[in-house]
């Protein structure tokens, strides 16, 4: 007899969100992904709240008609700008990248001090300084914008990168939080820059990575959410079967994608949203 396994619908406006999906495989290596990037409309971080709202919400229904039990909301955009109207308009439970890093930020901060970066309507948002807040904790939220451009054209340890993260987090870590000890990476592209950004950051930094917290959180969801029937054993030999959706070129989602994923993406589905 074999065990129902999950669906995970993973949300993202396009490739970045592959570095959450990774981090799930290895988190829960048991279950079934089906992954939508909405590579026609991205980015979506210089988009204004009602539009990103409109595009999460049309990709969260499609993944549901896909099957998906469960949405992981893998955009930090998307989760900033729309996560309640995403809430409200599924059908099942949904989870976004926000809480996760906050909660994770705040587990490895001594003095109550984090420097969060992210895409300019991210940060605008000021949702990661709230869920800060929330905890206790002081926030400096920065703008990193031209860092999603540089991550995708494959920039991830050029000199040039190098030298705009320099700018970035030496005016981060100023006036007042030059000893903010957690760093938050509140953007889908950055966990590509982490060995760059390890450098770049003061010694003292840890460097918080929403795509490991968001994953370590939906496995602890999911037991409660889709308790497993059948033999776990069995289930648990099984390797997950991926699918994937994209509103661009499927070429280029394939190219893109697997630098974000750490290998080979097959069964791309062309998919076109009727506005
Ligand atoms: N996925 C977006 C995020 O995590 C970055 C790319 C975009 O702006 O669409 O904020």
């Amino acid at each position: 007899m074999t065990a129902r396994r999950p669906i995970i619908g993973v949300f993202d406006s396009g490739f970045g969100g592959l570095t959450v999906l990774k981090a799930l495989l290895e988190v829960i290596p048991d279950a079934d992904y089906a992954y939508f990037g909405d590579t026609a409309r991205l980015p979506y971080g210089s988009k204004s709240v009602d539009t990103v709202a409109r595009y999460a919400v049309e990709a969260a229904h499609y993944l549901e008609s896909h099957g998906a039990q469960l949405l992981v909301i893998a955009c930090n955009t998307a989760t900033a700008l729309a996560l309640d109207r995403i809430t409200q308009a599924a059908h099942v439970p949904v989870v976004g990248v926000v809480e996760p890093g906050a909660e994770t930020a705040a587990a490895a901060t001594k003095n109550r001090k984090i420097v969060v970066i992210g895409t300019e309507a991210t940060i605008s948002s000021h949702a990661y300084r709230k869920a800060l807040e929330m905890r206790g904790l002081e926030a400096r939220e920065k703008a990193c914008p031209l860092l999603v451009p540089l991550v995708e054209e494959g920039w991830v340890e050029h000199g040039v990168t190098e030298q705009v993260a320099r700018i970035y987090l030496g005016e981060a870590f100023a006036d007042g939080f030059a000893d903010a000890d957690v760093l938050v990476l509140g953007c889908t592209h950055y966990p590509l820059l982490k060995p760059l950004l390890h450098r770049v950051a003061p010694s003292h930094v840890n460097i918080v990575d929403s795509a490991e917290s968001t994953a370590r959180t939906v496995a602890g969801h999911l037991q409660e959410l889709l308790p497993p029937a059948g033999n776990p054993k069995d289930e648990r030999r099984a390797v997950a079967r991926l699918k994937f959706f994209a509103t661009d070129s499927v070429e280029k989602f394939r190219r893109l994608g697997q630098r974000f994923l750490g290998h080979e993406i097959a069964d791309v589905l062309h998919v076109d949203l009727k506005e």
